[in-house]
């Protein structure tokens, strides 16, 4: 369905735990811990129910994210379930990459197209402290895995100042060597992220550009989403950009989120939506429920603000969200 501002959403991005077997040092704290307790998580069933309605209301395509969805407990049979739902056409995966090298035929038999692997180092000890506990040798093996089993692989690289903006150019030289995007997403002011000094996606492409003189820019898709690709020597795989704050691609945007505990998000950066756990916990019909979902698509707000400040701001971490 359209809203109000007359955009097609139809992709819906389920945070389906908070919890990450990482500590991303731009993330969370080290010492962080207290995550939600399981009955405050949506379960499966929940999730299922809010799955359905919104397929009825043309959402076609799901992504899982977390914190890192691998760590919920019987995943892959929700997404098999959420796989079956008429009307879902495309599932996806956001994840750290740990712990898939295991699950990767599960999600190809459960119609997974695609996974998001956020990795922001190719040096293993840099990975180790900037993830605090990370081994970067899985997930290496697991985008080689995914590549053997048809799962598309996009990676998603953030450039902090001062810690790997001299990477910029090895990320680059993956999508020579492997069919996979790799994108640059610029550090949110969220979380954590408030503490480190974020590389613009300008500057980046500046420094590929005295690098690779034959660069082929790539027309954006907007069913795609928010990404610009350009396309470096004829490389297998595509170079991507978010750049959430530079570059407002609100104008584009599809898509609504669930956090773990149930709270429908219309907008990544607003606290705008609703609560959909207690309407759920207290016997809402699907009818009401579909409504509600409804209402909250047709209301999304027209662009974020990150650059001025606002009592509605998220104050969520992105382990709470989704990314
Ligand atoms: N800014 C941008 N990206 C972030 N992520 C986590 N915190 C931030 C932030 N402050 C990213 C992770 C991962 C995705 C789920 O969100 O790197 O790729
Ligand atoms: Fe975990 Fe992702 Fe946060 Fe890293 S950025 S700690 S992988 S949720």
């Amino acid at each position: 369905m359209e809203d109000k501002y007359g955009r097609k959403i139809d992709y819906l991005r389920i945070s389906v735990t908070d919890n990450c077997n990482l500590r991303c040092i731009y993330c969370m704290k080290e010492n962080h811990n207290d995550f939600l307790s399981s009955d405050k998580k949506l379960t499966d069933n929940e999730i299922y129910r809010i799955v359905l309605e919104s397929a009825k209301l043309g959402i076609k395509k799901i992504r899982f994210t977390g914190g890192e969805p691998l760590v919920r407990k019987d995943i892959m049979n929700l997404i098999g379930r959420i796989n079956k739902i008429e009307g879902i056409e495309e599932i996806y995966l956001t994840t750290n990459g740990i712990l898939l090298l295991d699950q990767v035929e599960n999600l190809a038999a459960n119609g997974v197209k695609g996974v998001n692997i956020s990795l922001d180092s190719l040096k293993p000890d840099r990975f180790k402290t900037l993830t605090r506990r990370g081994e970067l040798k899985k997930v290496l093996e697991v985008i080689d895995k995914c590549i053997e089993h048809n799962i598309k692989v996009k990676l998603n690289t953030v450039i902090i100042g001062d810690i790997n903006q001299d990477e910029i150019l090895d990320f680059v030289e993956l999508t020579k060597q492997k069919a996979i995007d790799v994108r640059f997403i610029e550090l949110m002011p969220i979380g954590q992220g408030k503490l480190f000094k974020p590389v613009k996606n300008t500057k980046i492409l500046e420094i590929i550009k005295s690098e690779y003189k034959e660069l082929a820019e790539i027309n954006r898709n907007i069913s795609e989403g928010p990404a610009k690709y350009i396309r470096v020597n004829n490389s297998l795989g595509r170079v991507g950009f978010i750049s959430a704050i530079s570059n407002c691609f609100c104008d584009y945007c599809n898509r609504i989120r669930i956090t773990p505990d149930g709270f429908l998000k219309q907008c990544l950066h607003w606290n705008y939506g609703v609560d959909l756990r207690t309407l759920l916990r207290n016997g809402i019909s699907n009818e009401e429920l579909n409504n509600i979902i409804k209402n909250n698509i047709y209301n999304k707000p027209e662009k974020h603000l990150f650059n001025e400040q606002n009592k509605n701001e998220e104050i969520r971490f992105m382990n709470e969200i989704g990314g």
